[in-house]
């Protein structure tokens, strides 16, 4: 099949087109790069059916570069993730997710072709439901630091329902939770990322606030084959969350990056951020009864082979 990965050289796109040229697809990793590098296509670029083009899915005209390729599936990916890339480049995020989805979702009506949207738990907000299922509406700040990556993932699903309703295109959305593992950029300020560079570089551990909040961590490997169950299953005007159900506190989360490490590291405390969410977790339910899927890798695992890859990298 031909697929396109907007988003393709991040951290789960690069992952993730990997995962689709081992199964025999064609694929058309498109990026800007504004937060990634081309060193996550180390492992692809000579593969002779993989394609990158740099492009910014937020000017309409990379549709015109497409016009020899019908497309059979297209995932959105492309948007900064963490709060210090959201936080630096607002606008882009909001309109990577309004009229990047717009731009993409009119390529997948123009080829009749499934659209995977990847949203994310942060649409549920500081949840006053837990776990969180796809049914939670969310409790969402509109106006804060945290507001243009929630309300534009908010919008990009709004959008994805709109070209469902008006247009009939296959639409199937992601709410991804927190997500971990190799390609993660050392620097992007995530909680792993975090942990794992502060603990190899012998530096004091960072905790926001008294590190009692929560998140579920989940291997870039399980989350990749969930993605890929988007498009296999008949999943379409689906919602569907994929994540670990783990729940860990931050505390927790640091002892276990020392413990791997063999290291007895200093922690500093640090004001919690507006509006950061007391706990996370998903409700998997929906995953598993609709793609049959579940989080395989555990955290002591998942997190051996990110410290592996950090110790390479920096
Ligand atoms: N990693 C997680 O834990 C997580 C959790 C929830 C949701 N998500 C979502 O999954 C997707 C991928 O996240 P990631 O962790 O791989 O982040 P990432 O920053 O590593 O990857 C995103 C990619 O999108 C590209 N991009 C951004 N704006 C673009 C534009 N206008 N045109 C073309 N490319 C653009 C970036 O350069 C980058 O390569 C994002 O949409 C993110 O919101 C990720």
């Amino acid at each position: 099949m031909n697929i396109l990965v907007a988003g393709g050289v991040g951290f789960l796109g690069s992952n993730f087109c990997k995962l689709l040229l081992g199964k025999g697809h064609k694929v058309w990793a498109l990026d800007n790069l504004i937060t990634s590098s081309v060193s996550n296509l180390e492992a692809i670029k000579n593969d002779s059916n993989f394609s990158f083009l740099q492009v910014d899915v937020i000017k309409p005209d990379f549709i015109g570069q497409l016009s020899q390729v019908k497309f059979d599936a297209i995932y959105h990916l492309a948007s900064p993730a963490s709060p210090p890339w959201y936080q630096k480049y607002p606008i882009e995020t909001l309109e990577v997710n309004s009229i990047g989805t717009k731009n993409l979702l009119e390529l997948a009506r123009r080829d009749g072709a499934k659209f995977i949207y990847a949203s994310t738990s942060e649409v549920y907000g500081d949840p006053s439901v837990h776990p969180q299922p796809e049914t939670y509406w969310g409790n969402v700040n509109s106006f804060g630091p945290r507001s243009c990556y929630d309300e534009a993932k908010r919008y990009g699903e709004a959008m994805c329902y709109t070209y469902l309703t008006k247009y009939n295109v296959d639409v199937r959305l992601v709410r991804i939770f927190n997500t971990y593992g190799p390609n993660m950029d050392p620097d992007d300020g995530r909680v792993v990322s975090n942990f794992v560079t502060q603990a190899l570089r012998g530096n004091k551990m960072t905790i926001y606030g008294d590190g009692s909040q929560t998140r579920s961590f989940c291997y870039v490997d399980d989350l990749i084959r969930g993605f890929y169950l988007m498009m296999e299953k008949p999943v379409t005007g689906e919602i569907i969350n994929l994540g670990n159900p783990g729940e860990f506190t931050m505390l927790e989360l640091a002892q276990k990056v020392q413990t791997l490490l063999g290291k007895q590291l200093e922690i500093v405390h640090e004001p919690l951020p507006q509006d950061d969410p007391k706990q996370r977790r998903p409700d998997i339910g929906k995953a598993e009864r609709l793609l049959g899927w579940k989080p395989e890798i555990d955290l002591d695992q998942g997190l051996a082979a990110t410290i592996e890859y950090f110790s390479n990298k920096i």
